[in-house]
């Protein structure tokens, strides 16, 4: 009997060796490409950060990235989730990484994954554990044993954890390429000596590995062979790989911008993010890696800095709930379209450059009995008509056009065919029921300190960042005789916020900027003859995650403190006897978590109505509000402070208006950041996503703990839903999805130009608000009917569409009836409503 198991279990382990056998992978790479089984690939690829979205949420977010056109995820491993004290790992959950990766594979998607492990990415101290700082000798990002050894470790360890699933494609695995190190080229330059020493150990480390895929260094000219240095930027065309026998990858391609608490929301138009791809595919590139491509949200105190907000949005093609976001979505896989139609060409030689004139150019590919052209005009204002293989061709300014042929257009840069989706908030109909508060109050604070020293101590040393809140107390004594004058006190501190406190009483608040995290405090205070008590309260807001040597940069009070306009004069209170409170006494009752929060200490908030004071807790209970729309939480009313639903938390808060420069964005022209800016003297971030996994359909817990004040009564719940599409598009739009390959590899056009309007999940189109066949005017949510217009046009679409959750319009004249005005161009807009 045992004999029989035992041989089966040969057998079945033989069978799964030869499984794996037939599934792997060869992935190499040449001039032109990565190659797969031999064969050069164009790959699309974005980034998911898995931690920055639940685990309900992967597989809708990997299978609307297919959807997209993408070939690869891209994401990087988060070393201080996964081992946030030493040798104590954490994979469960948002930080369940092989799950991550096998959603991936079930998709039939590729993976790159960047194992840093110094990740940047605007996360707490880019990725590394606080403990690490801690380590004895240690100094990181450069030739020191004890960081090497303990980069190593991490590294290995996922590496083996990733080989023991048979997640590399070598073992028939997604993972086809992993990262090593993180934009190390610009930092190398300060270590010196030291630093390439470095570079080359982590290149042959990573190389001992030996996972069978290649690696990649992102900004690293001096990238080891057989390494590959890739380019990151907004644009890449500009990028040559160190060997000629590289290709030319674009790992980061930034598709908008991170938000700082204080600063404006950063936007980058879909026609400059598809010119700039145009133009590194058209220079020979054939990788490229949206960053982010879902950007998500900083849960908890993940948020690097300090000041990266909790939603990490990025203007990403899929929004941080999760929603796609048009057009810049439906573009870029128009455009992946088109750059897939052209994938033999383009694989198969390098380009012939043609000028087309001053400023336009033709790129052509011809391999392989086919021709692919892109024609380019670099112009940031002028539109072109340019003449190539004498035809003529119309040029927006800024613009490609892609020609998989040779001769048809089948996508253009600059023309959105896709709809533009407007989002809103709106009420969840959810109310937060029997609000209580608990006072976060300072009396007995001194009581029992974490610890007392003479003089000022570094924040984080104090902390290890076990929580944001580190307490500083002192006393001062001051006779009758010395408050005759008018007592101020200056506190200055390496920020990046405080909270000052005399005698229990709340003297006022400083912050640092995004540009210098330092701040002073400078306030008058009411001191009594007798012993004074200084209470100083000192909040991170994210460890820095990049800047030379950000590990050892200093957090909190550092002084001097000194108390002024005392009649004998100043005092320094700097190398007094100081004591130390590490965190919040709410956070050490634990009255985050339910358990906790059922304490007796809450008192009803209804009793205190509209005192407005700072260091409170409020929690309330609500029932999970309906539907599937996303849901967030209105902070509009609050202040400063963290979240928790159901003992876990959403995240930092900040309702602090964004300065900025928000003026009309244009496409055209080189992008930077800070280009096209938004929401200017706006909080910079109203709203913050509350998973729908972590709800139960009722008696649901929110915990608020609100630093400077706010009416909690006014914390609503908002469902962010689609309230209306629109869509405009010439009746001879290049339409790149009519075109498909015949089993030949040949292309088929078939011309048929159509508008496609679509809610979002669970509505349909309630209404049409405006439809008009023929040179309708003005933009979404303003059109206008022009001087020609097809009387049929709102009985048409609403036809097609009322009551459709998706639908399509063919613009042509027999659609509507007949031609409504000859020999003139006509275009089909429509206005629908969402509900
Ligand atoms: C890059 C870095 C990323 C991220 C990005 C900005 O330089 O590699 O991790 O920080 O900048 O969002």
């Amino acid at each position: 009997m045992e004999t029989i198991s035992v041989s089966k279990l040969i057998l079945l382990s033989i069978f799964l060796g030869f499984l794996q056998l037939i599934n792997s992978a060869r992935i190499g790479y040449d001039n032109k490409g990565i190659t797969i089984n031999g064969q050069r690939k164009l790959l699309i690829s974005g980034s998911i950060h898995y931690p920055r979205s639940t685990p309900d949420m992967w597989e809708d977010l990997i299978k609307k990235a297919k959807h997209g056109g993408l070939d690869v995820i891209d994401t990087y491993v988060f070393w201080n989730g996964h081992e946030p004290s030493p040798g104590k790992y954490h994979f469960e959950g948002r930080y369940d990484l092989v799950r991550f990766i096998k959603t991936i594979h079930r998709a039939g998607l590729y993976v790159n994954l960047r194992i840093g492990p110094y990740v940047c990415a605007e996360w707490n101290f880019g990725g590394f554990p606080v403990w690490l700082k801690y380590v004895p000798g240690i100094s990181f990002r450069t030739d020191n044993e004890p960081f090497k050894r303990a980069m190593q470790g991490f590294t290995e360890k996922i590496v083996d954890m990733m080989k023991k699933e048979n997640l590399f494609a070598s073992q028939g695995g997604p993972i086809i390429m992993s990262q090593i190190e993180n934009e190390y080229g610009s930092e190398e330059k300060e270590f010196g000596a030291a630093g390439k020493a470095y570079v080359d150990w982590a290149a042959s480390m990573a190389n001992g590995l030996k996972t069978g895929v290649p690696w990649l260094m992102c900004k690293q000219d001096d990238a080891p062979d057989p390494l590959i240095n890739t380019c990151n930027g907004f644009y890449c065309d500009y990028f040559k790989p160190n060997k000629p026998n590289k290709p030319k990858m674009w790992t980061e391609a930034w598709s908008g911008w991170f938000t700082e608490f204080g600063g404006p929301v950063h936007e980058r138009p879909v026609e400059d993010l598809a010119f700039a791809v145009a133009r590194f595919i058209q220079t020979g590139g054939s990788y490229i890696n949206y960053y982010m491509y879902h950007g998500g949200t900083n849960f908890g105190r993940t948020a690097g800095g300090p000041f990266i907000t909790t939603s990490y949005d990025y203007d990403a093609p899929i929004d941080e709930y999760g929603l796609i976001r048009q057009p810049k979505y439906g573009h870029l896989k128009d455009l992946h379209r088109a750059l897939k139609l052209s994938e033999r060409a383009l694989l198969s030689s390098e380009p012939e450059i043609t000028s087309l004139g001053t400023y336009h150019q033709a790129f052509v590919f011809k391999g392989q009995g086919t021709c692919a052209a892109f024609l380019s005009n670099f112009h940031f204002t002028s539109s072109a008509r340019v003449k190539f293989n004498n035809e003529h061709y119309d040029l927006p300014a800024w613009s490609i056009s892609i020609l998989p042929d040779c001769k048809h257009v089948v996508f253009n840069t600059a023309k959105v065919g896709v709809q533009t989706s407007h989002t809103q908030m709106i009420p969840a109909n959810a109310r937060l029921l029997s609000w209580k508060m608990y006072d976060e109050d300072l009396s007995s604070l001194e009581e029992s300190p974490t610890m007392t020293a003479p003089g000022l101590l570094e924040q984080i040393n104090v902390t290890r960042d076990s929580s944001d809140y580190l307490w500083y107390m002192t006393s001062v004594h001051v006779s009758p005789s010395d408050l005759h004058g008018a007592p101020s006190l200056m506190v200055e501190s390496a920020g990046p916020a405080l909270h000052v406190f005399v005698n229990g009483k709340f003297a006022g608040s400083a912050f640092g900027t995004r540009e210098d995290r330092r701040l002073t405090f400078k306030g008058p205070v009411n001191l009594q003859s007798g012993m004074n008590r200084i209470t100083l309260l000192s909040v991170a807001v994210g460890l820095p995650n990049v800047g030379p040597h950000y590990e050892i940069w200093k957090t909190g009070v550092l002084g001097p403190v000194v108390l002024n306009g005392l009649s004998s004069g100043k005092r320094d209170l700097t190398w007094q006897k100081w004591s130390y409170q590490v965190g919040l006494k709410g956070e050490n009752m634990q009255l985050t978590s339910p358990n906790g929060a059922s304490s007796n200490e809450w008192i009803d908030a209804s009793l205190a109505a509209q005192k407005t004071q700072p260091l409170t807790w409020y929690k309330a209970n609500f029932d999970a509000p309906g539907g599937v729309e996303p849901l967030a939480v209105d902070m509009k009313s609050m202040g400063k402070g963290e979240i928790w639903i159901n003992g876990r938390s959403i995240g930092r808060y900040w309702i602090t208006y964004a300065k900025g420069d928000c003026k009309p964005c244009s496409y055209a022209g080189t992008y930077r950041q800070g280009n096209c800016q938004s929401g200017c003297n706006n909080p910079t971030q109203r709203w913050y996503h509350v998973p729908r996994a972590w709800l139960k359909p009722t008696q649901n817990l929110m915990v608020v703990f609100e630093e400077l004040g706010g009416d909690a009564s006014k914390i609503s719940l908002v469902k962010r839903s689609v309230s209306r599409v629109c869509a405009d598009a010439f009746e001879h739009h290049p339409m790149v999805q009519n075109w498909r390959v015949d089993s030949n590899g040949d292309q088929q056009i078939m011309h048929r130009a159509k508008v496609h309007l679509q809610c979002g999940p669970g509505q349909s189109i309630s209404s049409i608000q405006f439809a008009s066949f023929g040179t309708p005017l003005g933009t979404c949510g303003s059109f206008l009917m022009g001087t020609c217009h097809s009387e049929n046009s709102l009985d048409i679409v609403e036809k097609l569409c009322v009551g459709q959750r998706r639908c399509s319009v063919p613009i042509t004249n027999s659609n509507f009836g007949g031609d409504p005005c000859r020999n003139v161009l006509k275009r089909l807009t429509v206005e629908a409503i969402c509900s």
